[in-house]
């Protein structure tokens, strides 16, 4: 099967574009109805099994908006027995997942089996060099090899897409990568990861300690049984990193991403955040400083009047600043069998129509690796938590480390005292250099009156 675009005229007034499947009926002389997009899927989990479920179920209502049939034709998984609730006999059984690229009847390949590297890699890279087109959710790979892959889909003229990767069901990447071409985006950020905007959302309402909360999570399988590319933010940074490539025309760097979880917010501080008007939650923020690339992901303060703060339980929201259009907000559900189908059919459907524009909104040539923001030239305001002895002098030390940074402190809040004699002490500040906070509080948490590790979080505007 041809996979290059070509151009077919069919009635004077009917215009095809087609990337295959198109073919001519040699006794008529006219052409045929397009030949069905045919699927080798790779990754038979909660996703692929959604993929399965609406290729069934919204067969022709996909098929009308992508003017073909999509059907799946072969699968592999690690477990062949395993019952899934879908009908997976139909389809050819492949064991080793990379051996779906050169399959005869797989014209695209949608991988959903996870991971950076491994058979996830190896796949994609044996599809693209075949010239087939290739879907995918896995933030991971194309967080850290996303401008390789980009760079042989470009040279094959196939499309690689990864709409699923980011914020499950809403469709941020078709939306910046698209909508927002015409814009400078100036920046992009939001709640990238379900389980902690769950946990934090559970800490808020129940007063329950991280570790509760995350064994409850766990137990109700909204938690994975290794919660940390979650909860310590990696998973995010994935996401960020792309969102950071899409919006700035930037090399995809998740290592510069800085990275912070949730594991440290306790039910005090949020009630303390909310005390002060605001909700904590993990925010993935990716901005433009005089040049440089400033991206983070952490627990912040976000005021009560932001809409992120009222994005609550497993829902992600991604808002995007650009220069024309002014801020959007994209708002969703982020996971889950329905959402992620619903965003790696899309994909499907743009494949099957013949659409294989870069990847990442240009071409990879002209993606260029951007500086790192330096944290002297980052300015914010923070929330500092502090757990301290109460005794005379304390604050005393703790301020002076403060003005020794030229940090101004905003407002104070100190409560009660813990079972130990320990207290809280809790400051705001008011904005101030990142690189000056971080020294004081480099200072600040050696002092032998702090006696927990000090809890550090910007606030947003
Ligand atoms: N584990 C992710 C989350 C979903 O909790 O949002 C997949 O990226």
């Amino acid at each position: 099967m041809n996979s290059s675009l070509s151009v077919f005229v069919g009635t004077p007034s009917l215009l095809i574009l087609s990337q295959s499947g198109l073919s001519k009926n040699p006794r008529k002389g006219f052409f045929m109805p397009p030949q069905p997009l045919r699927i080798g899927l790779a990754g038979l989990g909660t996703v692929g099994a959604g993929v399965i479920k609406l290729l069934d179920e919204n067969a022709a209502l996909v098929s009308r908006r992508a003017n073909r049939d999509i059907v799946i034709t072969a699968v592999s998984a690690r477990d062949r027995a395993r019952n899934r609730g879908v009908d997976t006999q139909r389809y050819a059984w492949v064991d080793n997942a990379p051996d779906l690229a050169s399959r005869e009847d797989v014209d695209c390949i949608v991988e959903l089996i996870g991971g950076a590297d491994g058979p996830a890699l190896a796949m994609a890279r044996a599809t693209l060099a075949v010239g087939k087109p290739f879907v995918t959710a896995n933030k991971a790979m194309i967080a850290h090899h996303g401008q390789a892959l980009a760079a042989l889909a470009e040279a094959k003229a196939v499309a690689l897409k990864f709409e699923a990767a980011v914020g499950g069901g809403i469709p941020v990447i078709k939306g910046m990568r698209e909508g927002l071409a015409a814009n400078a985006v100036t920046a992009v950020y939001g709640i990238l990861n379900g389980t902690c905007n769950y946990i934090l959302s559970e800490i808020e309402s129940t007063g329950k300690s991280f570790g509760v909360i995350l064994a409850e999570a766990q137990a109700l399988g909204y938690a994975e049984a290794d919660p940390s590319f979650d909860v310590d933010g990696i998973d995010a940074g994935h996401k960020l990193a792309i969102l950071a490539t899409l919006g700035f025309g930037s090399a995809p760097d998740f290592d510069a991403v800085h990275l912070d979880g949730i594991r440290c917010v306790t039910p005090a501080d949020i009630d303390y955040a909310r005390t002060l008007g605001y909700r904590i939650k993990l925010i993935g923020l990716a901005s433009l400083e005089n040049g440089h690339l400033h991206q983070r992901v952490g627990a912040a303060l976000v005021p009560m009047h932001h809409p992120l703060a009222h994005v609550g339980q497993s829902l992600n929201a991604v808002v995007v600043e650009g220069n024309y259009v002014g801020r959007l907000l994209f708002q969703g559900r982020g996971a889950g069998e329905g959402p992620t189908a619903s965003a790696v059919v899309a994909d499907l459907i743009d494949v099957a129509r013949g659409e294989w524009g870069p990847p990442f909104a240009m071409p990879t040539a002209s993606l260029s690796p951007l500086p790192k923001a330096d944290a002297d030239t980052i300015a914010e305001r923070f929330y500092l938590r502090l757990t301290v002895k109460d005794q005379p002098g304390v604050l005393a030390d703790i301020t002076a480390a403060l003005r020794d940074q030229a940090v101004s402190v905003e407002s104070v809040i100190q409560r009660g005292s813990d079972t130990h004699g320990d207290v809280y002490f809790v400051l705001t500040t008011h904005i101030t250099p990142t690189g000056a906070m971080l020294r004081a509080l480099s200072h600040i948490a050696k002092l032998d009156s702090v006696t927990e590790k000090p809890l550090l979080m910007p606030i947003m505007n």
